[in-house]
């Protein structure tokens, strides 16, 4: 029996999920600039980056990563599929007097040819099949310049797992509250999360449902080769260290055409 309205029932996890009531009121807090400053040294010796690089950051949200590679004075192109996200990030960048080319979207459709030396993603890289995940590599690899390298950060599922089921209720700011629900599904690892927030000033509310796979590094690997990746290193996330299966929540992964 479901007897909620429609726009409660929101199922997407696309552009809706970072609407503008989202970004405007909601507590989702992208990364500072510290923090983004902070990984660079690491991006530039994993990447090997040079300033001849074309990058794409995909996902690229409000842009902080892709201004700091402009302030360091590499050429990246950011990729969202959210419109609002990519018009605060073309506004922030205005404001900073920094030139980036801001593209509106999927990653999942891109259909690049030999057109970057670099791609990026930051938070940003989601599948939600092993299908639908080489896919994405195919193209990804499609699009890439002989050499060009690929990143991203992956959660470790064996670690994130065990923080499932997970509810959470709480006050976050101006009378914005949160109801969260959590679970995985260990037969697929896939990650379902959903969550309502209601602002109780304009009773104004808004659910997100999304699911995500996280598959296991091996699996992953498998999916890279498949896609023609010959050369890939799994860092520990954002650290020139290796990855620890056993003990780190996520990687980093370095993937070379
Ligand atoms: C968690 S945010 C991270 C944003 C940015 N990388 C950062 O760290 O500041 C994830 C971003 O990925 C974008 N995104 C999710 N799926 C996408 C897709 N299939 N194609 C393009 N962008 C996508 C979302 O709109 C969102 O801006």
């Amino acid at each position: 029996m479901n007897t909620l309205p429609n726009e409660f029932l929101r199922t997407d996890f696309g552009h809706e999920v970072y609407d503008e009531w989202y970004l405007e009121q909601g507590s989702y807090n992208f990364e500072t600039p510290e923090f983004v400053e902070r990984h660079f040294p690491f991006y530039e010796k994993a990447l090997q980056l040079s300033k001849s690089d074309n990058i794409l950051e995909a996902g690229c949200g409000t842009g902080s990563y892709s201004r700091e590679f402009a302030r360091r004075g590499y050429h990246v192109i950011g990729m969202d599929l959210s419109p609002n996200f990519l018009s605060e990030a073309q506004k922030i960048t205005q404001r900073e007097n920094l030139e980036i080319e801001f593209i509106l979207g999927d990653y999942n459709e891109m259909n690049f040819e030999e057109k970057f030396s670099v791609i990026f993603f930051e938070g940003s890289f989601f599948y939600r099949s092993k299908e639908g995940l080489i896919s994405l590599l195919n193209r990804i690899h499609k699009a890439l310049t002989p050499n060009g390298r690929f990143y991203f950060v992956h959660s470790n599922h064996s670690i994130l797992k065990k923080q499932f089921p997970m509810d959470n209720l709480s006050e976050i700011k101006k009378n914005v509250f949160v109801v969260q629900r959590g679970e995985y599904n260990e037969s697929n690892d896939i990650e379902r999360c959903s969550w309502l927030k209601i602002d109780l000033e304009t009773h104004k509310h808004y659910k997100c449902d999304f699911s995500i796979m996280h598959l296991p590094p091996d699996d992953i690997k498998n999916c890279l080769m498949e896609a023609g990746f010959k050369d890939f290193h799994f860092y520990k996330k954002r650290s020139l260290e290796d990855f620890h299966p056993e003990k780190d929540n996520g990687f980093s992964l370095v993937a070379k055409k």
